[in-house]
């Protein structure tokens, strides 16, 4: 326990869950637009501005989750406190401050790109440059001056120092559209696909270790597995985005012969954990972060499977860009890397409030996982239903778009979206009210606990 940096992490983490807070008000935002065709018409959060900021936060917030975690990973793994935590501190302000600006730019003066995700504008692009190479300094020069060196923070480090090389090609300008499409995908689709999934793999790993106490040696060759499939199956992935954008013909076969292959790094995520939680040494006391953590494995994987249902081109050109796509894209979102997130911060709570594990009334955390994972269940088979409908009859029948958002089976989908994405939210309430004032045990329940140790 490193405590200058614990405090790093803790603002990490409750800056980054406010912010999940505020996207998935955005996000019922959105659909109330579905719901109620009429809502907000000419208004500032008109349905173009609640979504931007809905998705763009999902990536501010996830991102600055990943920098907490690191820092965490870096420090404990390296056996010292964080190269600078006053830059920490500082580059986190410059962050959350970068992303007010752009908040009030969407909202206010429609300062956007027109680049899905990545919509905040080149003055604020250079901000984030500035924030991430910051970081990065940070972050590898603790590593550097470290007491021990580890295969698990020299994956995260490759994944993060890639994922910021890959943010430039998704924000270069080209005036034809179809260059524009191609370059953006190398930044959204290497990031989720490939980059992002070293990053999780070794959060788990990290996570996985400190929990089970199984050797290391084998979670790491764990790890490496699932590095060599991500990027033998993910890179050449990228063609299933190269299906319809006036690419060459090849891309359609590349595309689906790499992507169906996706798969797999995720199910080796789901065989590793469980293979750790089997071969564990000893019952955590954080049995909520073990709860997350292995579902994390499981809600990506079948997040991903919604993905690998389209991926073959003779498919993906009846369902591109339905509420298939929707279903796909949240569940597997929340499922990989909402959830790794939470799964450390569940981990990390006890340390960052100050208290021991079994201290710590684990209820409250444990019902926000069922809420939200039950509730994106039902929020992703509820889009499904919509996508359904609009492929079977719009792209397969003809039928004019604003007719199918009229039909009853459709309106009675968003109507679901936004009952099940209410649910969502008191999740997300609970989660964060126990994470700034964690439930604690009773003191006899605590000597209750510790009894059969000592005995
Ligand atoms: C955790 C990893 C993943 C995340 C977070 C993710 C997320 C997304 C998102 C948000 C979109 C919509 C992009 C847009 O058009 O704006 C999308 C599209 C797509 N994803 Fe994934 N995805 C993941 C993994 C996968 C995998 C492994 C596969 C295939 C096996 C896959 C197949 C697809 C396909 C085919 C599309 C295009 C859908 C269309 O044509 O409209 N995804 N993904
Ligand atoms: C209260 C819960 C939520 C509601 C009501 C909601 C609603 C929406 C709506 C209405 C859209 C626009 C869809 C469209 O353009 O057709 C959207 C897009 C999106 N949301 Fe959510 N959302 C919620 C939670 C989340 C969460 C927790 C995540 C990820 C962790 C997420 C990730 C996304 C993504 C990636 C997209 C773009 C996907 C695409 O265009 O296919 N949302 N959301
Ligand atoms: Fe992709």
């Amino acid at each position: 326990m490193y405590p200058e940096t614990t405090r790093v992490v803790h603002w990490h983490a409750g800056v980054a869950l406010a912010l999940f807070a505020l996207q998935v008000l955005f996000g019922l935002i959105s659909v109330l637009h579905f719901v109620f065709p009429d809502f907000q018409s000419g208004g500032l959060l008109e349905f173009n501005v609640s979504r931007t900021v809905h998705i763009n936060l999902l990536i501010v917030w996830l991102l600055m989750g990943f920098f907490g975690a690191t820092y965490h990973v870096v420090s404990e793994e390296s056996q010292r406190e964080l190269y600078s935590p006053r830059l920490a501190l500082g580059t986190l302000a410059a962050f959350a401050g970068g992303g007010v600006v752009g908040i009030i730019g969407y909202i206010f003066f429609h300062h956007w790109q027109g680049r899905e995700f990545l919509e905040l504008p080149a003055y604020l692009d250079l901000a984030v440059v500035a924030v991430v190479l910051t970081f990065l300094f940070n972050a590898i020069m603790t590593v550097w001056k470290g007491e021990r060196r580890t295969s698990v923070e020299f994956v995260l480090l490759l994944g993060l120092v890639l994922m910021a090389l890959l943010y430039f090609p998704g924000n270069i300008y080209f005036a034809n559209e179809a260059m524009q499409s191609f370059y953006w995908w190398w930044t959204i689709h290497l990031w989720v696909e490939g980059v992002w999934e070293l990053i999780m793999g070794s959060m788990l790993a990290f996570m996985l270790i400190k929990m089970t106490g199984v050797d290391r040696e084998i979670m790491e060759k764990w790890l490496y597995v699932v590095v060599s499939l991500t990027l033998f199956t993910g890179i050449l992935g990228l063609g299933h985005h190269y299906y319809w954008i006036g690419t060459p013909n090849y891309w359609l076969f590349i595309g689906a012969f790499f992507s169906a292959l996706e798969p797999l790094a995720f199910v080796a995520m789901i065989l590793y954990a469980v293979f750790a939680r089997q071969k564990s040494k000893r019952e955590h006391p954080n049995r909520a972060a073990m709860l997350w953590t292995i579902g994390c494995t499981i809600m990506a994987t079948i997040g991903i499977l919604i993905g690998f249902a389209q991926t073959l081109p003779n498919i993906n050109s009846y369902t591109h860009g339905t509420h298939v796509t929707t279903s796909h894209g949240h569940y597997a979102f929340f499922g990989a890397y909402a959830m790794i997130n939470l799964a450390f911060f569940s981990y990390l709570l006890p340390r960052v409030n100050g208290i021991e594990a079994d201290e710590w009334d684990q209820s409250r955390n444990i019902w926000s996982f069922w809420l939200m994972v039950v509730s994106m269940v039902g929020l992703s088979v509820s889009t499904m239903i919509a996508g359904v409908v609009q492929t079977v009859f719009e792209r397969m029948k003809g039928v004019p778009y604003i007719t199918v958002q009229e039909m009853p089976t459709m309106v009675l989908a968003y109507q679901l979206w936004l009952l099940f994405g209410l649910i969502f939210a008191v999740g997300v309430g609970l989660f964060l009210y126990d994470f700034f004032r964690p439930a604690r045990v009773k003191e006899e329940a605590v000597d209750r606990l510790v009894e059969p140790v000592r005995g």
